[in-house]
């Protein structure tokens, strides 16, 4: 069995250890790298946070990411920073932990590794960031002391100052074809083919083992409930998977492309539809989490199959005996329950690109604004044809056991003006075809309000009033 062979602060590391160990586990287990910290275990408080790049990437791309759901059979072939490698001596500290100190940004100080990490990560890819983007950059760490206005400060002062050190810091990250295919050891290995031909023997060959793509969904099993996994099959070397391709009448992702490289396309060709991703998770969990994990994982109130199906988006399912398309909104046949056979893989998201005549929104309701799953996702896209309106998709996420269309709504809609006059028949069809869970993000009868309400808000955003995004 081949060890897992990585850079970390630019040294080439070997480690023998079970594949299903945490990244985080790791770290905290070695005297050199204990200076991440482990605070809620699953993703969301991100005082684990390191930075990561992929094999074959350029060395200096680096990315947040949260370590405790991460998996040492994720990171073979990968260069990680961790906040040690950001100051390889005092005389040398990166601009953001000079500025965080003398900002008086850190009282406790657990939180302030992942802060560095993560304000590291963001100057690293643009070091002129608005305001926005240091608190997207932040939305996935939590600090319970400081207050965030000296931590945004701190972020404002170290732009812009000479921060090439992660690139001269990281060494190469080892080239994808240098990486082993095989890894781990006896009590769990993880299998990280690199082409789709490859991932689709090794998936019939073996299909009780788990399809891991950014693990942002099962990492957290590992982390949390302790799952152990004698076997895995690590879809984020397969070459074919990462592309996304532009065609004359659609984009295609490929079944491992994260949300965050999906974000600028999203951002030009459906901007509500990016809006929307900037609030999914955080951008830890947005550079390791895929479009075909939120697919894969079949959540009813997973943010991107709303969208993607009012999109009428497509997706590809490929196994040994070939591949076979699909519209997405009949990949779930029912709680948790797919479509998608024991050998197969989601290889490919094909999204129809934008009509000029086309009005498309998504709107996602949560109790927190950042970094939380909805209770309600409204989807809703239209054609206006000489002012009438034709084609029209209209998806819910957490009104019933799948992300699903509202045939009655579409209705409703299809051959009639936008205006408020629709709201009424519009919300009788939304609150006659879905019967909503009572759970403790939302009763039914919130559910059904919102819903309902969430078609008015769309009138209204097309009619160009302004609309007041806020949390609910
Ligand atoms: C802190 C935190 C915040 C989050 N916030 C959000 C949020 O705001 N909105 C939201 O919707 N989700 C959220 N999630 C859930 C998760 O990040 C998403 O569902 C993500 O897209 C999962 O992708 P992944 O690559 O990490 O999937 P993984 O965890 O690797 O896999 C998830 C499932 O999909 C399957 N799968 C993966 N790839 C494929 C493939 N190619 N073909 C077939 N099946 C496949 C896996 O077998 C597994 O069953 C959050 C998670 C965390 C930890
Ligand atoms: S320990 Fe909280 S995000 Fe990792
Ligand atoms: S300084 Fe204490 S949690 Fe941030």
């Amino acid at each position: 069995m081949n060890p897992i062979r990585f850079h970390i602060n630019g040294r080439l590391t070997e480690a023998f250890v079970r594949a299903d160990m945490t990244v985080l586990e790791w770290l905290r287990s070695n005297p050199q790298t204990c200076g991440s910290k482990e605070g809620c275990a699953e993703g969301d408080c991100g005082a684990c946070s390191i930075l990561l790049a992929n094999p074959g990437s350029d060395a200096g791309d680096f990315g947040a990411v949260n370590s405790c759901i991460m998996l040492m059979g994720q990171i073979e072939g990968c260069s990680l920073i961790t906040v040690e490698g950001l100051s390889p001596n005092e005389s040398e500290r990166h601009p953001v932990q000079v500025d965080m100190a003398e900002n008086g940004s850190s009282q406790c100080g657990f939180c302030t590794p992942g802060i560095v990490m993560s304000l590291a990560g963001l100057l690293n890819r643009n070091s002129n960031p608005n305001d926005e983007q240091i608190h997207d950059a932040l939305a996935g760490n939590l600090c319970r002391c400081t207050g965030y206005r000296p931590i945004v400060e701190a972020a404002k002062s170290a732009a812009d100052k000479s921060i090439d050190r992660l690139a001269k810091l990281a060494g190469s990250a080892i080239a994808s074809d240098d990486a082993s295919n095989v890894i781990g050891n006896e009590d769990s290995v993880f299998f990280r083919p690199k082409t789709l031909t490859e991932l689709c023997t090794i998936r019939s060959e073996h299909p009780s083992a788990a399809l891991l793509a950014g693990g942002t969904d099962l990492g957290l099993g590992v982390a949390e409930a302790k799952t152990r996994w004698p076997m895995a099959i690590v879809t984020a070397g397969v070459g074919e998977m990462l592309q996304i391709n532009e065609y004359d009448d659609h984009i295609s992702f490929g079944g491992a492309v994260t949300w965050e490289r999906a974000l600028p396309y999203l951002h030009r060709l459906y901007p509500s539809f990016a809006t929307m991703v900037r609030r999914f998770g955080s951008t830890q969990v947005r550079n390791m989490g895929t479009i075909a994990g939120n697919i894969g994982n079949a959540s009813p109130i997973g943010d991107g199959p709303p969208a993607l199906i009012a999109l009428g988006a497509i997706i590809v399912l490929a196994s040994v005996d070939g591949e076979r398309e699909i519209l997405l909104e009949d990949f779930c046949t029912g709680y948790r329950q797919t479509v998608l056979a024991d050998d197969e893989v989601i290889s490919q998201i094909k999204l129809p690109l934008p009509k000029a005549s086309q009005q498309f929104r998504v709107y996602k309701i949560s109790k927190r604004y950042d970094q939380d799953i909805s209770t309600v996702c409204g989807a809703f896209s239209i054609e206006i044809v000489d002012g009438i309106i034709a084609n029209a998709h209209v998806a819910f996420g957490g009104m019933a056991a799948t992300s699903q269309r509202c045939p009655g709504a579409e209705a409703a809609l299809n051959g009639n003006q936008l205006g408020m006059e629709l709201i009424e028949a519009v919300s009788a069809a939304i609150n006659a075809h879905f019967s909503p869970l009572d759970d403790w993000r939302g009763s039914a009868k919130y559910r059904d309000v919102v819903a309902a309400n969430l078609f008015e808000r769309f009138v209204r955003d097309v009619a160009g009033e302004t609309v007041e995004v806020m949390a609910l």
